[in-house]
This record gives C-alpha cells, structure tokens and sequence, in this order.
C-alpha cells in the first residue's frame, strides 16, 4: 500500500516573473491564476490520491464513478496549466512568431498562419463554459489538429501531444479583462512561445 501522506504533486514555479506578461495578463491576474488555481488542482489532485490511498487501506468500497471524475478533473488540471505557463513568454523575450519546422506544418495543415490563428481563437472563444483550446499532433495521420477541452478532461483526445494550450476559464482573464474573452484571446498571441512549441513538436516527430 502506497503511504497516504505522501505528496504526489506539487505547484511548479512559473520560471519567469508575475509581472513580464503584461499586457496580457496582469501581475495580480497571473499570481492568483498560479497561486490559488493552479494551487487548487495540485490540492485536488493529490487529496484524489489520498482518498483512494484511505478507502483501500480501510477496506472501503468507493463511489468509483464519482471519485475518478474528480480525479480525471484535477489531474487534467494541474497538468495543462504545467503547459499552459511553458508555453507563454515574456513579450520581447521569447514571444513572437512561428518559424521553422512548426510553420511550416501550421501552413501545410491550415493554409497560412493568420488562418491557423482565426481557427484557434475561434475554438478558443465557442469553448463551452470553462475549458482550454489546444493546438495537437496526431503522429497516425501525421497532421496537427484542433482540440478544444471542455473543463479540463472533456472532449480529449487520447494520446495525441499537446503543442500549444490557451486557458480560457474566466479564472484565466476575469481580473483584466471582465468576461471578454474575446480581448484575452486577441492579446494571447503577442505572449506565445514558439520556441517552446516547435520543441514539442519536434519531440513527437522526432528531429
Ligand atoms: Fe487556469
């Protein structure tokens, strides 16, 4: 039996400032995001563990429906804010446009980068309620896709890597932006790290 005061996960640092991704998002709007939302899922995540660590070694039947939708929640939540804060940097430091390798696909699949961008803001902007848009790789047909999360384990799809992740809970933007979504998703691209994205990619086709 596994020992049920372990930790399993743990809030990572950002690895840049609270303050370097204005104008996209404030100090305060990325603090609280990071301190108290990604927090939670960390929180959720590993009391998840805890619960079943607890049922099993007390003998307990579980609700496993209920326990594991939550656990599916919290894990999918701690996980995309992990990409979600790499795939971000600070504007003149690392943001900017895509080149190489990852443009080069972005054209062949969506015709031209402006039509990737329209694509993606707009799977990003119909998300229902709280949830993610995410640019994918499907390594069977070999083309990107668009993928978009309902809450943080809805409509995904197994096994095809994450390249780029927008958070478009209202958690992500209500302090700088109200309900706009739609002025958030706009300023998303000026903080985009291509780098970062065209590393992914280049793990999962292999250089
Ligand atoms: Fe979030």
């Amino acid at each position: 039996m596994k020992n049920n005061n372990e930790k399993f996960y743990s809030l990572p640092d950002l690895r840049y400032n609270y303050d370097v991704l204005v104008p996209f998002v404030s100090e305060q709007q990325l603090r609280i995001h990071h301190q108290k939302h990604h927090a939670g899922y960390v929180a959720g995540a590993n009391a998840s563990f805890e619960a079943l660590d607890q049922a099993r070694n007390k003998g307990i039947d579980l609700d496993m429906k209920a326990v594991l939708k939550n656990q599916a929640f919290h894990l999918g939540g701690y996980l995309l804010h992990i990409m979600f804060w790499k795939n971000l940097a600070p504007v003149n430091a690392g943001a900017g446009e895509p080149s190489g390798k990852i443009l080069q696909e972005i054209n062949d699949e969506f015709g031209s980068f402006e039509r990737f961008q329209k694509e993606f803001s707009q799977t990003a902007l119909s998300t229902e309620g709280s949830g993610w848009a995410a640019l994918v790789y499907c390594k069977r047909t070999k083309r990107p896709l668009l993928m978009q999360i309902e809450k943080h384990n809805v409509n995904v799809y197994p096994n095809f890597k994450i390249l780029l992740v927008l958070d478009v809970w209202e958690h992500a933007y209500y302090i700088d932006y109200k309900n706009d979504r739609a002025k958030y998703v706009e300023a998303f691209w000026q903080v985009v790290n291509w780098k970062k994205v065209e590393e992914r990619f280049e793990r999962v086709v292999g250089k």
